[in-house]
């Protein structure tokens, strides 16, 4: 597949290393990178981001490891974001990574440029029969107030421990609808049909 340009981030709210939501996130964006964008991922697991604290802040500044995420969004058209429905809510770990986002550099950082013009992509795997629904509702309304536009119709991926078995891949079926929600992001960027 061609070259569309368009520079997808992805992002699992889970660390656990066997994640469902992880594994849903390399099958979304293996199939962004076949529809021809360029993908990457954060690591919520490996950037040891602490938790958001306003004396840090005020007497540190941004840390290093903000300041690297931030330039990592801004430089994303569009974001795939597989969320755990952790009691009725996307996870908190997600939450602290958005809050960090939201502080500025300094003054010459425009007000939410990690989030300002992005598309978002949003699913949820559970092992129950929720399909995370829940956690879908509040992320997405999360991110309508960062400024983030969020795909309608999330996937939903339910009873995840059966359906992902033990090969960790997906379904024909359940295949083509993600497929449908990863070509839908890249559509909304500006792809082609
Ligand atoms: C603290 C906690 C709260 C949970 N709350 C819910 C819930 O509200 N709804 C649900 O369907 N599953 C809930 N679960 C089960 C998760 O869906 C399940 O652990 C899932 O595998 C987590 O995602 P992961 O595989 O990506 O880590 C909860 C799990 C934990 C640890």
């Amino acid at each position: 597949m061609a070259e569309t340009g368009i520079n997808i981030l992805g992002v699992s709210g889970s660390i656990r290393k066997e994640s469902f939501n992880t594994q849903l996130l390399t099958v979304a964006l293996e199939l962004a990178e076949r529809h021809g964008a360029r993908v990457t991922r954060l690591d919520l697991g490996a950037i040891n981001l602490p938790f958001y604290d306003a004396d840090l802040e005020a007497k540190s500044g941004l840390p290093e490891t903000v300041r690297q995420l931030k330039k990592q969004f801004e430089e994303a058209d569009g974001l795939i974001i597989a969320t755990p429905e952790y009691n009725g809510f996307f996870p908190g770990i997600l939450k602290n990574c958005f809050d960090w986002l939201t502080r500025r550099t300094g003054p010459d950082d425009p007000i939410l440029s990690a989030f300002n013009g992005k598309v978002a992509g949003v699913m949820s795997a559970t092992v129950g029969g929720s399909g995370g629904i829940r956690s879908l509702t509040s992320l997405t309304t999360q991110l309508h107030y960062l400024g983030v536009t969020v795909l309608p119709r999330p996937f939903s991926l339910m009873h995840a421990g059966k359906v992902f078995g033990d090969s960790g891949a997906l379904p024909a079926e359940s295949l083509a609808v993600l497929d449908e929600t990863v070509t839908g992001l890249l559509r909304a960027l500006g792809k082609p049909d």
